[in-house]
């Protein structure tokens, strides 16, 4: 079994604080929202595809006991973005900054499919979602998280969650030449992977870890985290036997979402140590081997000069870091 994370110190207590947690309607996304409620956070702001499923989120941890007891005047605000488009990250973005300041975000959105499906961006959705879509809100976001460190005189946290998975990939087999662009060289159907939940999930991480070293910590701590395996519904979309099969491993061993949400929340109230850190089961370990070989060092670094050449095509109102 996995270790227990650990908990929340006490000595956490995010009473003014403002945060935005991504797919917060459900799953390990909702837990965390919840846990930076009964941390005092407020305002919370639940970033959702779906406006109803929203709701539902929503009022439930309105009318959550322990939230009504130590929050009571919490604020809680719905917002809709659809990570699978990237005009939808754009105008999430143009809405939100209506918010001026944020303190933390928690970039929790993440999906998973085995079948190359692609957006009406024309991007895999895998890529999409979990990497691009990312990169591009966190680039909307730092300008209101620095404006969140400037107002309460302490560092914001920008935290992606990623996950253990991104061990597990074909990558030095692959072949991207030199002079590809690794984001098409990914989009190509011919080149999508059974792994491609955890090439996103590394691309993810790579991207953090390069953001890390250009923001200072002073301003935004930047770090990436796994929650280990969860008891959620994350394999709707896988197919019928992985499904099932899943199903039993997760009912038998699998972290409860609100444990799950703790890795989460860890991550987001470090310390300006956990700045380019990447947390698994609540503590700090070394991302993908390959990120720390000569070749991920190259890679990292080209993959983030096409991130933010692409952001820029992608949505000209992107802010450059
Ligand atoms: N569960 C695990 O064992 C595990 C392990 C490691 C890492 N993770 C990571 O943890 C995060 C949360 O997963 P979970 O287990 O809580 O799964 P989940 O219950 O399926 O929740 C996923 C969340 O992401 C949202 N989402 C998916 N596609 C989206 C899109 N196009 N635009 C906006 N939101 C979208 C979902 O919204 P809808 O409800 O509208 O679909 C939902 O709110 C993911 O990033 C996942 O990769 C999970």
């Amino acid at each position: 079994m996995a270790p227990r994370i650990p908990n929340i110190p006490s000595t956490v207590d995010l009473t003014g604080q403002s945060v935005l947690v991504t797919g917060s309607n459900t799953g390990i996304g909702f837990e965390n929202a919840r846990q930076f409620l009964e941390l005092k956070a407020s305002p919370v702001y639940l970033g959702v595809r779906n406006l109803e499923k929203g709701d539902e989120a929503m009022t439930a941890l309105r009318n959550d006991p322990k939230i009504k007891k130590v929050n009571p005047n919490a604020v809680i605000k719905l917002y809709q973005v659809d990570m699978a488009s990237f005009d939808s990250v754009a105008a999430f973005a143009k809405k939100f900054s209506e918010v001026e300041k944020l303190n933390i975000a928690v970039l929790n959105a993440g999906v998973s499919f085995f079948k190359y499906i692609p957006t009406g961006d024309g991007y895999e959705t895998v890529l999409q979602v979990n990497y691009v879509s990312n990169a591009l809100l966190a680039t909307h976001l730092l300008p209101l998280l620095k404006a969140g460190a400037v107002a309460s005189g302490k560092p914001s946290h920008l935290a992606f969650v990623s996950s253990n998975m991104q061990h597990l990939t074909s990558f030095k087999k692959n072949s991207i030449k030199p002079d590809e662009n690794i984001i098409d060289w990914f989009n190509n159907k011919a080149n999508f992977g059974m792994d491609r939940y955890n090439v996103s999930k590394l691309l993810l991480t790579s991207f953090t870890n390069e953001l890390a070293s250009k923001v200072d910590p002073n301003q935004v701590i930047v770090n990436s985290m796994c929650p280990g395996l969860v008891a959620t519904n994350f394999d709707t979309n896988s197919p019928f036997i992985l499904k099932y099969f899943m199903k039993g491993v997760r009912s038998l061993m699998a972290r409860t979402p609100y444990e799950g949400a703790r890795a989460l929340t860890l991550a987001a109230t470090t310390g300006p140590e956990g700045n380019g850190k990447y947390y698994s089961d609540g503590k700090e370990t070394p991302p993908a081997a390959f990120l720390a070989t000569d070749e991920g060092k190259q890679f990292q670094k080209k993959l983030w000069n096409q991130t933010l050449e692409r952001l820029q095509q992608l949505d000209p109102t992107s802010p450059s870091i």
